[in-house]
């Protein structure tokens, strides 16, 4: 067969080169020549010696604008994919002919998701298919087993060459179908390795304009490297309506569902799951599950947080210990590296407790990553404690829970929806709570403007000081 031709595209600069080099010969850039397919010659205004290089885009003929009010939307039915986890993630539902992104490390859980999902559509009625790059149809069904007798009704397809996925889509007209992964998805017609960023896209936009012609619903499963970003089809994110990311600690059964993107629903919804042995359970009060874990011991502190539009109580632990290194080691699991930097100099500057010649672990537990601002207390209180050596859990061992952002004056800022973060940390028993300020007086929450504030009265009822105090 023809290989169509293709050029290499530098990501940075746009630079188009005919074979690939590790730098852009024009902007210097490492690593950013992409390869595509080459656009095809347009044969009719170029005809005469005047066309060709340089010459202004002629304009066409023109459309008429449209006011919104009169655009006709008809509203779709969400299909339900009988995880309600996943549907809230999702907004309500998968959309017809929409496609989305699942992305997530190796083991962490993507097919058997996806399989559940489809194993529910299925039986709901909708028309699935499962199209497998990774294994063979003989693996999928023994996973589809272990999750039960609806996931054998599943239709599956083992394959990895894009024109026959494509054609077979085309054939048999899902109403969703999935694609595990679009990294082993390889066209015949470009030359790159399967999971070459241009194969990965090349197959992306295949299959995206088929779903919005075909009105097929398709869920892209994509792999993570350790870093966190997609391996390759980073390049996807804005191709796609929706990318989720499917998170957790694969030694740990706690899972994470997070919206990154969404065209049709909230960002930041976050849907927990447990995995068990039938496959993954969802985790409809995540906060019960994590305060019984939490220990109260030194270092260790309860953040109430919100994870999108639901407050989650999650411990956060840290440990401080003398370094050998000259430069010594910031490590952080679940947090942003540089907001313990900042917390780490907060600390320093407005409460003494300079730390630059110790390590300093931070750990938020079960896998759990949280992205907010609203989380810099916690970490504040969790350091400040392992470094005294001192618990914050009260004198009945309960642990401490706390909520607010860091500014950088040393003073604790308000954060969003405060009232839901103490009613929830109230719920389990975990009163007071620390935190800034709200706009009304909370039943429950010691308020504090500073972080000397935070810091003397996490000590003042600890157990650590009860005890002094009865001494
Ligand atoms: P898998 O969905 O294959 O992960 P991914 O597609 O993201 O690579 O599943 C990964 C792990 O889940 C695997 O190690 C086995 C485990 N697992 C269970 O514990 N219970 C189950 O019911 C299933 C299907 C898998
Ligand atoms: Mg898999």
């Amino acid at each position: 067969m023809a290989k169509i031709r293709s050029q290499h595209v530098c990501q940075s600069c746009g630079h188009v080169a005919m074979a690939w080099t590790g730098r852009c010969p024009d902007c210097g850039e490492w690593n950013t020549l992409v390869e595509q397919a080459a656009p095809k010659p347009r044969p009719a205004a170029s005809s005469g010696r005047s066309g060709g290089n340089g010459r202004a885009l002629a304009a066409g003929p023109g459309a008429r604008p449209q006011a919104l009010r009169d655009v006709v939307a008809t509203r779709v039915e969400r299909l339900s994919t009988g995880i309600g986890e996943l549907d809230r993630v999702l907004g309500g539902g998968v959309v017809p002919g929409s496609l989305i992104l699942l992305g997530g490390s190796p083991g962490i859980g993507k097919s058997t998701l996806t399989g559940m999902a489809m194993a529910n559509l299925q039986a709901s009625g909708v028309e699935t298919l499962y199209v497998s790059g990774e294994e063979s149809a003989a693996q999928v069904r023994m996973r589809a087993e272990r999750l039960g007798p609806a996931a054998l009704d599943v239709r599956a397809l083992a394959e990895n060459s894009l024109e026959t996925v494509l054609g077979t889509i085309e054939a048999e007209r899902p109403a969703v179908c999935v694609i595990d992964s679009i990294q082993t998805m390889h066209s015949a017609e470009l030359s790159g390795a399967p999971g070459s960023v241009g194969q990965v896209r090349e197959a992306a936009n295949a299959l995206a304009e088929q779903a919005k012609r075909l009105d097929v619903a398709v869920i892209l499963v994509g792999h993570v490297t350790k870093e966190g970003s997609l391996a390759g089809p980073r390049v996807l994110e804005h191709l796609v309506d929706c990318v989720l990311r499917f998170e957790g600690e694969k030694e740990r059964t706690w899972r994470t569902l997070r919206a990154v993107k969404n065209r049709f629903g909230a960002t930041s919804e976050v849907g927990v799951f447990e995995m068990r042995s039938g496959g993954l359970t969802e985790v409809l009060d995540p906060s019960a599950r994590f305060v019984e874990e939490a220990t109260g011991a030194q270092g260790s502190v309860v953040l109430a947080s919100m994870e999108g539009t639901r407050p989650v109580l999650v411990e956060v632990q840290a440990l401080v210990s003398p370094s050998e290194l000259e430069v010594p080691r910031r490590v952080v699991n679940g947090i942003d590296r540089n907001r313990l930097s900042m917390i780490l100099a907060v600390l320093a500057r407005h409460a003494r407790l300079g730390l630059g010649t110790a390590d300093v672990f931070v750990n938020v537990v079960g896998g759990v990553r949280v992205d907010e601002p609203g989380a810099d207390l916690a970490v504040a209180l969790a350091v400040a404690s392992a470094q005294r050596g001192e618990p914050l859990s009260g004198p009945d061992g309960r642990p401490l829970a706390c909520f607010g952002e860091l500014g950088l004056t040393g003073d604790v800022r308000y954060v969003a929806h405060a009232d839901r973060r103490v009613a929830e940390a109230v719920k389990f028993g975990l009163s007071p709570v620390i935190g800034p300020r709200a706009g009304e007086r909370l039943k429950g929450l010691t308020t504090c403007v500073t972080m000397r504030q935070a810091l003397k009265s996490a000590f003042s009822g600890s157990s650590a000081s009860g005890r002094a105090e009865a001494a």
